[in-house]
């Protein structure tokens, strides 16, 4: 009976402290109580931050508030900081085509589609929060005809439960989607005897060993497909998923989402050499001589492909570089001293979709317990870590109204409180998000330019003298986001100009359903290579 009294003893202290601390910010008895009934995990303190005690809370007024939030983000992305940003990343990236097994990864495929491709193929993407199945039928760029058509398309959540099926689990969860796409598809579609042929578009850092196979690395955004399976080849378990279920398929290729999405643009356009993802995660691919590269960096390929290959598509895994000179905050070193992983993706963490919203929510939960903002209470579900999606931000960002009428309604669906946000407390939001998305947006174009010089140097192209660049971009931040790609394609221009090149010469082109094409592509690629 001793610890059951204790412990309503400490029920009911932890009770009236968080009536008292409540009540001495909003002033008003019936709003206490009611913000402690919405939010039980007040009491329980369940995967919630823990509230830091009145004699830690600074007192400051909203102005000085935002007035700190603007110090510390000013300056972060002006002219010479990008510009050393992007040195500095460049030479990170000249040192891992050197020796780095984990990034500045030369795919197989060294020719780009010519164009002629043609066929039908089943198209897979897996992302940091989708699986899409796609039927895609290719009819070359000369074909007078539409070049790419999706005849079928389906998309399917990747939620918690199945980013956290391990191993094996996760490709059976895959084939069985696989086969319900082609189940549905059996009456429209002559589905004859020979395989289906597959082209898969992984958004995950994977080691090439053929056009159709890759090695499992380490997979970030939260999955544990890799958990046990690291090493083994991608194409193999994804084939024996789909065996187990009788599926007529076969894998043919395996491409990064980068790289898938450098293959999309540059079946309608011969000149693309660059392309840009930014979603839930961030990557680039980059067309390079493949002189450049130390010899290991290949493993071991058959000779022949060392006769033919000139150049590579490379997956560069942009998100592990920037290790020591990324442009931090407080608010960084916040979300990184609770990261499960702080070291392996360090500029994902300051420009990924994944990470945008959770930047902003501890900005704004400090300014709500240190000044006042939203009446002084973190509403109940922004306590818990993510919980600020950056497609709420990019949604209130949206609201140009001057009464902010509908970026507070969406605010409130999402982020219940007893204190619904004034104007004021809107516009400050809007601008700590400004702040974090105006510092990515830098941060990206400094690795694009980084990534244009590396190119220029390993061509001998003076920057002066290169011709129009086209980098192919996909990803919901870059596509969503308002302002976000014209704020980027602005860093960019100015760092070409610093560069000594002309406004302009690096331009930012939308590659439409890009992964799922670039899959579907590759798997044509694959299928002429024999
Ligand atoms: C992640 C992955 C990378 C992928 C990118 C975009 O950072 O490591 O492979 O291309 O997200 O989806």
């Amino acid at each position: 009976m001793q610890p059951f009294i204790a412990a309503m003893q400490k029920v009911r202290q932890a009770f009236l402290a968080a009536i008292i601390k409540s009540f001495l910010r909003t002033k008003h008895v019936l709003q206490t109580i009611l913000n402690i009934w919405i939010s039980p995990s007040i009491i329980k303190g369940e995967n919630v931050e823990a509230e830091p005690s009145t004699q830690e809370v600074r007192k400051l007024g909203a102005p000085e508030f935002v007035e700190v939030v603007n110090k510390a983000f000013h300056g972060l992305v002006g002219r010479k900081r990008l510009v050393a940003l992007s040195d500095g990343l460049r030479k990170q990236f000249l040192e891992s085509m050197f020796d780095n097994p984990q990034c500045m990864l030369p795919s197989y495929n060294h020719q780009l589609p010519s164009g002629d491709e043609q066929g039908t193929f089943l198209a897979l993407d897996v992302g940091g929060s989708t699986f899409r199945v796609g039927l895609i039928e290719l009819s070359g760029r000369k074909s007078g005809d539409e070049e790419c058509k999706i005849l079928k398309r389906s998309t399917f959540k990747i939620d918690k439960t199945v980013k956290q099926l391990k191993g094996v689990l996760f490709f059976d969860w895959m084939a069985e989607r696989i086969g319900e796409v082609l189940a549905g598809q059996a009456e429209g579609h002559d589905m004859s005897d020979a395989p289906l042929s597959m082209g898969l578009a992984w958004s995950f850092p994977i080691e090439q060993t053929s056009l159709r196979s890759g090695l499992l690395q380490g997979m970030g955004k939260g999955f544990l497909a890799a958990h046990g399976l690291l090493g083994q080849d991608l194409g193999d378990l994804i084939q024996d998923s789909c065996s187990k279920r009788g599926l007529n398929v076969q894998v043919d290729a395996i491409v990064n989402d980068s790289s898938a999405t450098l293959l999309s643009k540059a079946y309608l356009d011969s000149t693309t050499r660059f392309a840009l993802i930014l979603g839930t995660g961030v990557n680039a691919a980059v067309h390079l001589p493949v002189h450049t590269f130390s010899p290991s960096k290949f493993g071991i390929r058959p000779p022949e492909w060392h006769d033919s290959a000139k150049h590579v598509i490379v997956n560069t895994e942009l998100s592990m570089f920037g290790s020591g000179i990324l442009p931090s905050t407080q608010w960084d070193e916040l979300l990184l001293s609770v990261h499960p992983d702080p070291t392996f993706q360090p500029l994902e963490h300051f420009v990924g979709g994944g990470y945008l919203g959770e930047i902003v929510r501890l900005v704004l939960v400090e300014g709500i317990r240190t000044a006042g903002l939203f009446g002084g209470v973190v509403p109940p579900n922004l306590r818990e870590k993510y919980s600020l999606d950056t497609e709420t931000l990019s949604r209130i960002e949206s609201d140009r109204s001057p009464d902010l009428s509908t970026a507070q309604a969406v605010f409130m669906s999402r982020h219940p409180t007893t204190i619904p946000p004034t104007p004021t407390d809107l516009h400050t939001l809007r601008l700590i998000a400004a702040h974090v998305t105006h510092r990515a947006a830098g941060i990206i174009a400094a690795g694009v330019h980084a990534l244009w010089q590396l190119r220029n140097e390993a061509e001998s192209i003076l920057p002066q003298e290169s011709s129009h660049t086209l980098v192919a971009y996909n990803g919901s931040v870059l596509e969503n986001y308002p302002g976000f790609k014209v704020a980027c394609q602005k860093h960019l221009d100015t760092l070409v100009e610093a560069s000594g090149g002309t406004k302009g010469s690096i331009e930012l082109m939308y590659a439409e359903e890009s992964s799922l094409l670039g899959a579907a592509i590759a798997g044509a690629v694959a299928s002429l290579d024999g």
